[in-house]
């Protein structure tokens, strides 16, 4: 494990470039959990991904609600969101296409209930509440990929 890396960002705006800034990193294959709570940020980071990626959502079968597949000729992303879910719900959502796709971006809100199946190279950003606007986030790569990306990342910030 890595050194963590704190981000700051002071509007939902800033989260948004942060979140292009990132998506410009990305080649496939990168898992992201994100954490924090509720209105932390997690899916307005999340969104600013797939927008950056000029991805579109697509609907997925039967769990809707709890994954959501980005796709386009360049990229496939998985957004997901297991908020209250057990590790002994996650069978036969439809995530079996989406853990096979190992060039898929994949980006997990509440992802402890899948944790295990995925593969332990992975970003933790942890979504802390500051002020009203104001996030801090923290940032750690669970192994070379992750890290790679977070240090790309690191570079295009202003100092
Ligand atoms: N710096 C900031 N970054 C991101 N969002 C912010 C920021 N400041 C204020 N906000 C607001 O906080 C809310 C964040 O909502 P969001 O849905 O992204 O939270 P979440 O972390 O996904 O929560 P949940 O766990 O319920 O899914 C939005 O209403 C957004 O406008
Ligand atoms: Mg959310």
């Amino acid at each position: 494990m890595m050194k963590p890396i704190t981000l700051y960002s002071n509007s939902r705006e800033e989260t948004e470039t942060l979140a292009t800034r990132f998506a410009q990193t990305l080649r496939g294959g990168e898992i992201v959990f994100l954490r924090g709570p509720i209105g932390a940020g997690k899916t307005v980071f999340v969104k600013g991904v797939a927008r950056a990626l000029g991805l579109k959502s697509s609907p997925t079968s039967a769990s809707f609600s709890l994954m959501k597949a980005y796709r386009s000729k360049k990229h496939c992303l998985f957004h997901i969101d297991l908020f209250r879910l057990e590790a002994n719900e996650v069978f036969n959502l439809g995530f079996e296409e989406m853990l096979e796709d190992e060039h898929a971006i994949i980006l997990a809100e509440w992802p402890d209930p899948i944790s295990q199946m995925l593969p332990q190279d992975r970003l933790e950003m942890d979504f802390i509440l500051k002020q009203v606007d104001r996030r801090e986030i923290v940032c750690t790569a669970h192994g070379p990929v992750s890290a790679a990306r977070l240090e790309e990342l690191c570079q295009t910030i202003p100092a």
